[in-house]
């Protein structure tokens, strides 16, 4: 059997063993970053959360993920109690007390905070929020091209848990990465409620048929932020994309499959319900766009 792997795989590196933390305003070592049990994010998911990536120096992309950010949280009706240039603050405290210049990952957490009495109901949580971000030293390991499995829980409509929430609550993803797991899969393919690809556990998801690039609608997705670059990206380049509705029929016979996503930028896909896709390996076009999306890091980091 293969070995496993996930989607956000990373090399072993040692200096992740002495981590410093931020955790409401305070930096702190692993012993002393912890949360209450009465935490709403801990007791019921309620949160809402970015992953960013430090290249060069520079957070890619940050006012994108900030603009995410707030606009989830405002949607949650979470007060996230710091401005932009606060969060940005934490940020840069965070990688400066961790010697962090490039290759780290953060993962900023903001949940509704300590609740009074364990129960659902967000009028009591009433303390603030807890805001957190775990840095780590990292940089994607990719022994071989991802294989997927097509799983039985779909992405849903937005008036049930809008797929487009960054939301600590990751049930349903999490699901869908035991029945890939259960399938012998890495990653999970989710279809949306009509039955058309639709994206991935934890990543955004893409093929190549003919040289074109096609990606779902975005209805039912998460608006991922390395997705709407992707897009850009092939439209400068003339690469022909398309946001469409696609079916298995039409991944199965794909040339090239990839998924996107902050951590991993864009990770070749080898396989999916047990078919290979295309050679199996790396194509042409995503290696191109892999190229195409360094370069972008490069001009967002001078
Ligand atoms: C479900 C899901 N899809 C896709 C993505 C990728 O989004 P991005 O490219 O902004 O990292 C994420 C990342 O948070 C996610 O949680």
């Amino acid at each position: 059997m293969t070995q496993k792997q996930t989607a956000h795989d990373a090399a072993h590196d040692p200096r992740n063993d002495d981590l410093t933390y931020y955790l409401n305003g305070a930096l702190v070592d692993h012993a002393h970053a912890v949360v209450s049990i009465y935490d709403s994010g801990f007791m019921l998911g309620d949160g809402v959360w970015e992953g960013l990536r430090l290249y060069d120096g520079r957070w890619a992309f940050v006012d994108e993920h900030l603009d995410r950010l707030f606009e989830a949280a405002k949607a949650i009706d979470l007060d996230i109690g710091m401005t932009r240039a606060e969060i940005l603050a934490a940020l840069e405290d965070t990688r400066a007390a961790n010697g962090m210049e490039t290759d780290a990952h953060a993962r900023l957490m903001v949940t509704r905070g300590v609740k009074t009495r364990p129960f659902q109901h967000p009028a009591l949580s009433q303390q603030g929020p807890t805001v957190a971000i775990i840095m780590e030293h990292s940089r994607p390991t990719l022994p071989r091209p991802i294989r997927m499995a097509t799983v039985p829980h779909i992405r849903g409509l937005p008036m049930t848990q809008d797929p487009k929430l960054n939301s600590h609550s990751k049930l349903n993803c999490i699901l869908a990465a035991i029945a890939a797991d259960k399938a012998g899969a890495d990653e999970a393919l989710m279809l949306d409620v009509h039955g058309f690809v639709n994206t991935t556990n934890s990543c955004n998801f893409f093929i190549v048929r003919n040289g074109e690039v096609w990606t779902s609608t975005g209805d039912y997705c998460m608006n991922g932020i390395t997705r709407a670059k992707v897009i850009e990206l092939c439209r400068t380049a003339a690469i022909p994309v398309f946001e469409k509705n696609f079916s298995l029929v039409e991944t199965y016979g794909a040339d090239e499959a990839f998924l996107t996503g902050t951590f991993g930028a864009q990770t070749p896909v080898g396989e999916i319900d047990g078919r290979v896709i295309g050679s199996g390996k790396i194509g042409p076009v995503t290696e191109r766009i892999r190229v195409l999306y360094k370069g972008l890091i490069q001009q967002e980091t001078v």
